[in-house]
């Protein structure tokens, strides 16, 4: 998830780039850059690394100035954060900026480099701006050639292009990656939301995927991919700059709720093959031979990534038939743990940067483990010292309660679970491909349970005043019980607890009464059955039920004072849908009890201290 920005008009495009990706920043922050065409015809970059003040130094130290440009603030998916690999990416008088991935990037770059061609940055972008000059030098206007190469790519992206050789126009095009166009009085805009426009205008046009802009200084003309002319309304924009920031959401929190469908979506691009049941991950270091050497593994996080390792022990135990230990790093760290030959130890992480679980990393591998570490932020210190590296690709997540992130690391440790089937031959390749398939329904699925968000927000003012919650879950729903406690006490500062329902007799029990709502997840899977005995017992002391299922059948409807119901899935993933409902329920009472949902009293998004 980076940020794009473009402009031409008859104004110095420098101050208006450079506010806009402030606006945008928060959308990426590990480089940034610019490309301006001066007075001279020519194209000039400015790039930086980390936040976008040291671009504004470089700016101010080089000066450059023209009527035309675009610029960047980069999230790094491909090619960690350096100079050579923040945007525009530039090849002869082209340049680009781009948000998204490029899947076949390793194929075309062959190509490319088989052609002559250098490439200067370890980015799948690069490959991007090879095409369109590659284009471009067959004879093509700029947007034929955009055009044409997009038509050699697959992934998603927004891009921004602009040339030496035409230099009246930009070029933005969307596939899977948001871009609009603001329209101004005799200026255009090119953005990857809306916040980076508001300043100059208030209207603006939605790309729909598969469009391409063409912006000059008179106006806009919009097309399809293959050049049909695509007529487009603009829509006017009233939200105040804080809506706009965060997407017309009132929170960050709930903007990156709604957010999964894609992020979860972005975690899979290019990682599997269902003809072949297979999962390829770029970076995945573990051939055949390696996998068939692993005899444990073990799984090590903090918070939210923890409960995401719980259940990724049922994935990997039950596709792969290995034994998984799941550990919680600040006590991994700290019992001399047994870490024998063919272990592969598993650390996940959002922000790369958790001192504990860093910590856990670097023990493990002093013990001679290999080392995989699932994270989000590339070039964070968890990705450079683990021997591999899964990200997840969910883009910044800015509220402090981690929601996107979280269901980004159970994609892709899914896929790391389906990995080591395959290459233990535990799975044959229809069972695999089955699963794919569900997998890769899930954001349509999470798009139906993000629907019914309204309910929950109606459910949440009945709820808002309790003291005291219960989150009870079985097998792999237990662990989804935990974090749905973890959300909620986190935000709203409300006790809850998280236990496996199978466990409220040995103790928790004693707590229920009329005043304690209890959150029972109830899927229809093979604890079903005894999901309902707990409810009864909850019941029999008077609790206050609600009930998370997938099919709310008499038997649930009857014991709850109310159902959230989830769509149904392969009973494996279930935690993934399940985990929804959680975080909206979450929210909706922290926002209702007017807490700081992003901000959460004595948090911080990343914990780099002991
Ligand atoms: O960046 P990490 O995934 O290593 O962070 C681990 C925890 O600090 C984090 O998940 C925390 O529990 C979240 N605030 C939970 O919402």
């Amino acid at each position: 998830m980076c940020g794009i920005v473009g402009y031409i008009g008859p104004g110095d495009s420098v101050p208006i780039l450079l506010d806009g990706l402030k606006r945008l920043e928060y959308r990426g922050y590990d480089s940034a850059g610019l490309a301006v065409l001066n007075g001279t015809g020519r194209i000039e970059l400015r790039r930086s690394t980390g936040k976008l003040a040291n671009l504004e130094k470089v700016v101010s130290q080089e000066p450059l100035q023209g009527s035309t440009g675009i610029g960047h603030t980069r999230w790094a998916t491909h090619g960690p954060p350096s100079e050579a690999n923040a945007h525009p990416h530039r090849v002869g008088g082209l340049v680009l900026v781009h948000n998204g991935i490029i899947e076949n990037h390793m194929e075309l770059k062959k190509e490319l480099l088989g052609e002559g061609r250098s490439f200067s940055s370890e980015t799948d972008t690069e490959v991007l701006c090879h095409l369109i000059d590659r284009q471009s030098k067959r004879g093509l206007a700029l947007p034929e050639a955009v055009r044409a190469a997009l038509a050699e790519v697959r992934g998603t992206y927004a891009i921004g292009v602009m040339s030496e050789s035409e230099p009246g126009l930009v070029v933005g095009a969307r596939n899977g990656s948001p871009l609009i166009v603001g329209l101004g009085a005799d200026a255009s805009f090119l953005a990857s939301d809306v916040p980076a426009v508001l300043p100059y205008t208030r209207d603006v046009i939605f790309l729909d995927d598969g469009e391409v802009a063409i912006l000059s200084a008179s106006g806009v003309e919009v097309t399809g991919l293959e050049g049909e002319r695509r007529p487009k309304t603009s829509t006017r924009i009233d939200w105040n700059p804080v809506m706009a920031e965060r997407g017309g959401y009132k929170h960050f929190m709930l903007k990156e709720i709604h957010e999964q469908p894609r992020s979860f979506s972005d975690t899979l691009l290019g990682r599997y093959s269902l003809e072949r049941g297979e999962v390829e991950i770029e970076g995945f270091m573990l051939d055949e031979g390696a996998v068939g050497d692993i005899e444990q593994v073990v799984i090590v996080a903090c918070g939210t990534s923890w409960h995401a390792g719980l259940i990724a022990r049922y994935w990997i135990e039950s596709l792969a038939r290995l034994p998984v230990t799941v550990d919680i790093a600040s006590e991994f760290r700290y019992r001399d743990p047994l870490v024998p030959p063919g272990t592969l130890f598993v650390s996940i992480t959002q922000s790369g940067e958790t001192a504990d679980t860093l910590a856990a990393q670097r023990e493990a591998r002093r013990r001679g483990a290999k080392t995989v570490t699932i994270c989000n932020v590339v070039g964070s210190t968890a990705t450079r010292e683990a021997d591999a590296v899964i990200y997840t690709h969910a883009g910044p997540e800015i509220g402090v309660a981690s929601t996107k992130a979280f269901t980004s690391q159970l994609a892709a440790l899914f896929l790391l679970a389906v990995r080591l089937a395959r290459g233990r031959g535990t799975l044959t390749n229809d069972a695999a491909r089955c699963l794919l398939e569900d997998l890769i329904r899930i954001p349509l699925r999470m798009e139906e349970a993000l629907a019914r968000a309204g309910e929950i927000a109606a459910l949440a003012r009945r709820l808002a005043g309790a003291r005291d919650f219960l989150y009870l879950g079985r097998g792999i729903n237990f662990p989804v019980a935990l974090e749905g406690a973890l959300k909620l006490k986190e935000i709203s500062y409300i006790h809850a607890e998280g236990y496996p329902a199978g466990e409220l007799k040995h103790g928790p029990i004693a707590l229920i009464d009329e005043q304690v709502p209890v959150v029972v997840l109830a899927p229809h899977d093979a604890v079903y059955e005894k999901v309902l005995s707990n409810l009864e017992e909850v019941r029999a002391r008077g609790g206050r039920i609600i009930a998370v299922t997938d099919r709310a059948d008499e038997s649930v409807r009857a014991r709850a004072e109310a159902v959230l119901d989830v769509p149904a899935t392969h009973p494996l993933l279930t935690p993934i849908l399940f985990a929804l409902p959680l975080q909206l329920l979450a929210y909706y009472v922290s926002d209702l009890k007017g807490c700081d949902v992003d901000q959460p009293r004595n948090l911080a998004k990343s914990v780099t201290v002991e």
